[in-house]
């Protein structure tokens, strides 16, 4: 029998941690032959990527441009996957989570009458510009999809709301997870030489990741406000803060915090440094959505930069609070949780809402189910 040709399509960095895993898996399965095509959406980013997990793009549509708007991102995107798509012409496409890539290439695929596979689907904050553009973003790729991989019960629920059909949802946990355990060690070097020579036991050391849309401009230095603030006031505080290369994240980043004493400005880090520093850290101060998953099953305080997120498991089990972005608000929140040590204790709480570390091995055999290689539908991807 010949195989079922599986085209997996990424192009940010959150992407290609989350889609490595399932990559690796797909490579190992019998029943799939298993292609990646890169849209470059990150460059550099992506890179690091793509080196740690040793995965060779076959096709790499390279659209990144400095200061890149959506339009032309999602308009370069959809014009490489025309031919991309028209030579391969894969069994099924699979996507993930929200991008601009998640959705112009979900949209690619449709053109074709190519089925889709959404990976991270029924995330929902319900606003419609929060996080803008990815709430749409995601929802669009749902439309998209002729199946989805819903990482939790929660995400299940949303796509059931929206009629999804049930037998096309498979829970599988977030890939995130198995990147995760694939990567955070004990014995971990940091190849950066900051972090090498860093003394974790002596200071208490903050992570700061932030590069939202919605956050730059105003809310963006209001956030490096609080951050000085506190830095200044707490001497034993160290803050690293890998700086997003976005000129709109950089260029304000850089104006209110370069110089300051005990504030790390860094280059983005390779994802091994990264999660390893997370391990390694007091606490965290971010934006992102991938740092939310990661953090809680690493027993690290998360305090997300936002008004309102897609990812409220964490937020119930009582690791990740949702502080908004004032910079009282940041203050605030740093301050109680660097000097109560029962409020800090009451968020380091090691939990796994997002997953057990075998997400991807269950959406292969998600995808084995869905191109009728089994009979039954296996009981852990819930009622379908
Ligand atoms: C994108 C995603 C966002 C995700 C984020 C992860 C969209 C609309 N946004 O936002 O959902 O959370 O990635 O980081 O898809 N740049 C570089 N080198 C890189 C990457 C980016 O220089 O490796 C700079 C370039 O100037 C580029 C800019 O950052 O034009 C913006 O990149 P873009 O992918 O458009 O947006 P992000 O803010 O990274
Ligand atoms: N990350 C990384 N290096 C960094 C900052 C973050 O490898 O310097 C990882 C982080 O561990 C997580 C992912 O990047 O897996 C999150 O990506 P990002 O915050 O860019 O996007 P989001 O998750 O918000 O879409």
């Amino acid at each position: 029998m010949s195989k079922i040709r599986i085209l997996s399509i990424f192009g940010t960095r959150p992407e290609a941690i989350k889609m490595a895993p399932l990559v690796l898996e797909l490579k190992k399965n019998k029943w799939f032959s298993s292609r990646v095509a890169v849209t470059g959406q990150h460059r550099e980013m992506l890179d690091q990527v793509l080196e740690q997990f040793d995965i060779t793009p076959d096709y790499d549509l390279d659209i990144m441009r400095q200061g890149q708007t959506l339009f032309d991102t999602t308009i370069r995107v959809l014009r490489g996957l025309e031919d991309v798509l028209g030579r391969e012409r894969p069994h099924m496409v699979l996507v993930h989570g929200d991008t601009t890539t998640t959705f112009a290439a979900a949209l690619a695929a449709f053109y074709y009458r190519i089925p889709v596979g959404h990976v991270e689907a029924g995330l929902r904050s319900f606003a419609r510009y929060f996080p803008f553009p990815e709430e749409i973003n995601r929802r669009l790729a749902g439309v998209l999809a002729e199946i989805h991989f819903a990482p939790t019960n929660n995400a299940r629920e949303n796509l059931l709301r929206e009629g999804i059909d049930p037998r096309h949802v498979f829970v599988t946990g977030n890939t995130a997870i198995d990147a995760l355990l694939m990567t955070v060690q004990p014995d971990y070097v940091f190849a950066e030489p900051s972090l090498k020579e860093l003394d974790f036991a002596k200071y208490q050391v903050i992570v700061v990741e932030t590069h939202r849309r919605e956050n730059w401009g105003a809310p963006m230095a209001a956030i490096c406000e609080g951050i000085r603030t506190v830095v200044r006031k707490h001497q034993d505080v160290i803050v690293v803060f890998p700086v997003h290369p976005n000129p709109a994240v950089r260029t304000v980043v850089y104006r209110e915090l370069q110089g300051e004493p005990r504030v790390l400005l860094l280059s983005p880090l390779a994802y091994s440094d990264f999660a390893n520093l997370m391990s390694r850290a007091y606490l965290i101060l971010s934006d992102s959505g991938g740092v939310q998953e990661e953090a809680p099953s690493l027993g690290k305080p998360v305090l997300v930069l936002r008004d309102v997120t897609e990812r409220p498991e964490a937020v119930a089990a009582g690791t990740v609070a949702v502080i908004g972005t004032t910079a009282e608000a940041v203050e605030s929140a740093l301050d109680r949780l660097l000097v109560k040590q029962e409020a800090y204790d009451a968020m380091a709480l090691a939990l796994n809402p997002y997953g057990d570390g075998q997400a991807a091995r269950r959406i292969a055999a998600g995808l084995e189910y869905y191109f009728d290689l089994h009979r039954e539908r296996p009981e852990e991807f819930g009622r379908g």
